[in-house]
């Protein structure tokens, strides 16, 4: 079955020239594990793409697949258990789930970077900073030792860590979790790659240091004019440095927007029950409101909407139909660009 209707294009980004077609295109991706207990279905079909100078923000509870797709992207999935039984993930319009083995490799060491929520355990404890950052460019550009040394501080500058000539002889351990995840942020530009997957890179900082490192990565995203995806399941990290929101829901995409318009009009109940959930200052002592019930078990999807059991807005039809991805339009029918719901009745939920 198709799941998405590919009739409306998402906008023209940000610093992309007209034809240039998108970096990344994952279609129709399927991942499931195969464990003790049966098959676990964590990806369902994912749509999603992402240009140059674009930021697309993957948005969802914990376990609806945002993590799984992303390592299917960088290719390091635990297969098996794991096996992608059908999609594409085309890098600059080639599939790198069929593209050779050498040519897969160099996409994902020096064109695709990823930043993962744990610096502290992607990094190694025993050598300083300076070394790890340094070894990339020995190893990828055959640097020499004090070229690349030199290049590592710089890097440390870019990514302001204070004191970068001195700090560079230090280990992970010295360093406070906010700048251990800006050294995280130097090691994926290091190559300067064209696009970078940051899976929940802040969830792990405080709120202010989250909201630094989140700006950062903003900037240097455009400064680069990279693609960039961002994990997250906080809608309020998000806003301000997104071009463009996927809503992920049991592994599938359940709605996509621009950022701005998801906020504005959300045209999935989903959505809506996330938006509803960010605390706000203006209600402050008033009870914040949580979507009923938990994400389902991904053994077990419920048929029909998988997020039919926590709707408030069921019908009979989501207990039997999927709701296919489709392209939201206004009232009269005029195009929404980049904007799709996977529900059986977005017309009411947008326009009320
Ligand atoms: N190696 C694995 N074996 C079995 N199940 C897995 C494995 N990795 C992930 N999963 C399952 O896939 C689902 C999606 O996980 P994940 O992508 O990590 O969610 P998210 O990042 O959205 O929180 C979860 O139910 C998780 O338990
Ligand atoms: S299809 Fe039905 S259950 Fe699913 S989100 Fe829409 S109204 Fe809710
Ligand atoms: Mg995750």
């Amino acid at each position: 079955m198709t799941i998405i209707d590919k009739t409306a294009d998402v906008p023209a980004p940000r610093g992309s020239t007209e034809n240039s077609g998108p970096l990344l295109d994952v279609r129709d991706l399927h991942v499931e594990f195969k464990t003790r207990d049966g098959v676990v279905k964590a990806v369902n079909g994912v749509n999603y793409s992402v240009s140059a100078g674009e930021t697309l923000a993957v948005l969802g509870e914990s376990g609806s697949g945002k993590s799984v797709t992303a390592q299917a992207i960088m290719g390091i999935l635990d297969m098996p258990p794991g096996r992608i039984p059908q999609g594409e993930i085309l890098f600059r319009g080639e599939d790198m789930l069929t593209m050779g083995y050498e040519e897969r490799r160099k996409i994902r060491g020096q064109k695709i970077a990823m930043i993962f929520q744990d610096a502290l355990s992607s990094l190694n404890p025993v050598l300083t900073v300076g070394y790890q950052l340094a070894e990339m460019f020995r190893v990828h550009q055959g640097l020499s030792k004090k070229d690349a040394k030199a290049k590592a501080i710089d890097l440390m500058d870019r990514v302001r860590i204070p004191a970068a000539k001195e700090r560079v002889n230090d280990y992970p351990h010295q360093f406070s979790g906010g700048m251990r995840q800006r050294i995280m942020i130097a090691m994926a530009l290091a190559l300067e790659p064209d696009l970078i997957i940051a899976d929940e890179p802040t969830t792990a900082l405080d709120v202010t240091v989250q909201a630094q490192v989140m700006d950062l990565l903003a900037e240097l995203q455009r400064e680069y004019n990279m693609g960039l995806i961002l994990i997250t399941h906080d809608l309020g990290v998000v806003a301000d440095v997104a071009d463009k929101i996927a809503v992920m829901y049991a592994g599938r995409i359940v709605e996509t927007a621009p950022v701005h318009e998801l906020y504005k009009r959300p045209a999935h109940p989903y959505t809506r029950g996330l938006l509803d959930s960010i605390p706000r200052l203006d209600q402050k002592g008033q009870e914040l409101y949580a979507i009923k019930g938990l994400p389902p078990n991904l053994l077990k999807i419920p048929t029909g909407c998988a997020f039919n059991p926590r709707c408030p807005k069921a019908q009979d039809i989501c207990r039997t139909d999927v709701p296919p991805l489709l392209s939201v339009t206004e009232r009269d029918g005029g195009e929404l660009p980049g904007r799709h719901s996977a529900c059986h009745f977005w017309k009411e939920q947008i326009h009320g």
